[in-house]
């Protein structure tokens, strides 16, 4: 098969674990006989810096006529990166929501998986981490706070701030459909996860997870508070199967569940929509603090390229094989510094890509 990826290297160690990603699937074409065509795009500071905005008209043209987009990540450090005097739409993370948006990409699928290598790296005592689990976070990518309508002004000699927090009906329909049609495929499941103790979107999100489940009666349905939930990730994460939720909670939830499988460069995720169009990045950022060193774990990145065979390409065969493969690495005790202990075999981000590749 022949297809086209929008890349997206991005910032930071964006460039560095991409170019893994992209070593992975080029020997996947060589053993599966595709051809992969990769157009390079710009997006975030690097954006700004050629252009003035953190996403062209021309950039994401290429990501719409393509069929699928593979994102390392954008941004810099939002303490000392001049991109953080700009104005909020000229800042980098604008691309990143402006392309969610514009491609309609309002499912993010986060798995969060704790290999069983990988025991040692979960920060949790040891009775939690033997036992391991296995959950996806369903998170809404494309309403909540992060696109409602949002201002800074001046009332009564003060600077008053505010951000909406908005969701339609139609909008906590399907979000909640995809998150019912993958409990089925996995362990019939389903937590979902609100504030509804207290916000209106959270009661109405509650509302129309319930309808949806009528379709779903194999799935067992369950709604938690989302600070119980944060809570209970770090208590007992082998209780959850499918975690559905909006998008802010999903934000914060997935950076919490990823440490619980010993580092954040292991979590992958896929932005989808309806048809097979989909984002692929990792869950983690452009990490300023370790960038240019060519330690990043790029293993995020490729889980999320595997993601991308599959939810894109229809191609099971090759995401599994890549799964395997990173897997075996595990297994044989290579590890970048973020999830490295003692006696194992310390490696760069590059040296990381070719362990993958050797055992494809
Ligand atoms: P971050 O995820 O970039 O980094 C948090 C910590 O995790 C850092 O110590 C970093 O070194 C470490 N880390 C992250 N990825 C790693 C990897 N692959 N291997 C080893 N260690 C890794 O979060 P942050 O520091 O809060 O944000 C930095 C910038 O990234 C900000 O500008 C933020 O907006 C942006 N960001 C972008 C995306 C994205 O592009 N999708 C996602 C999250 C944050
Ligand atoms: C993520 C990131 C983004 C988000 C930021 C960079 C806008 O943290 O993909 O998790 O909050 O969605
Ligand atoms: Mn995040």
């Amino acid at each position: 098969m022949e297809k086209n990826i929008a890349v997206i290297k991005g910032d930071g160690i964006g460039p560095e674990i991409v170019n893994e990603a992209i070593k992975v699937l080029d020997a996947i074409a060589k053993k599966y006989n595709h051809t992969f065509n990769y157009k390079n795009i710009l997006m975030g500071g690097c954006s700004i810096d050629a252009y003035g905005v953190p996403l062209t008209d021309e950039a994401l043209e290429v990501a719409k006529n393509s069929d699928a987009v593979l994102l390392g990540s954008i941004g810099g450090d939002t303490n000392t990166s001049p991109w953080y005097k700009l104005d909020p739409t000229l800042r980098p993370e604008a691309g990143l929501l402006k392309i969610r948006k514009e491609l309609g990409l309002f499912a993010n699928l986060r798995p969060a998986y704790l290999y069983k290598e990988l025991a040692g790296a979960c920060p949790l005592k040891e009775s939690i981490s033997e036992a391991g689990f296995d959950m996806i976070i369903v998170r809404e990518l494309t309403g909540g706070l992060y696109f409602g309508e949002r201002n800074t002004k001046e009332i009564n000699g003060e600077l008053v701030a505010h951000d909406n927090l908005v969701y339609s009906e139609h909008e906590i329909r399907r979000i909640a459909q995809r998150g019912f049609e993958i409990a089925m495929k996995r362990g019939k499941k389903l937590t979902s996860v609100d504030k509804a103790n207290v916000l209106d979107t959270s009661r109405l999100w509650r509302k129309i997870v319930n309808e949806v489940a009528q379709d779903f009666p194999k799935v067992k349905v369950e709604h938690m508070l989302v600070d119980n939930c944060a809570m209970q990730l770090v208590k007992d994460p082998a209780q959850f199967d499918v975690v559905l939720t909006e998008n802010m909670f999903g934000d914060i939830l997935s950076d919490e569940a990823s440490m619980v499988t010993g580092s954040i460069g292991m979590l992958s995720s896929a932005s989808l929509r309806e048809d097979s169009l989909g984002m692929y990045e990792p869950s983690h950022g452009s990490a300023p603090d370790i960038a240019g060193q060519n330690i990043a774990n790029p293993l995020a990145t490729i889980l999320s390229a595997a993601m991308m065979l599959r939810y894109s390409f229809d191609m099971d065969e090759e995401a599994a094989c890549i799964e395997k493969a990173v897997e075996k690495v595990l297994a044989d005790n290579i590890r970048t510094v973020d999830i490295y202990k003692e006696g194992m075999t310390k490696v760069s981000t590059s040296q990381m890509g070719d362990a993958v590749v050797e055992r494809l």
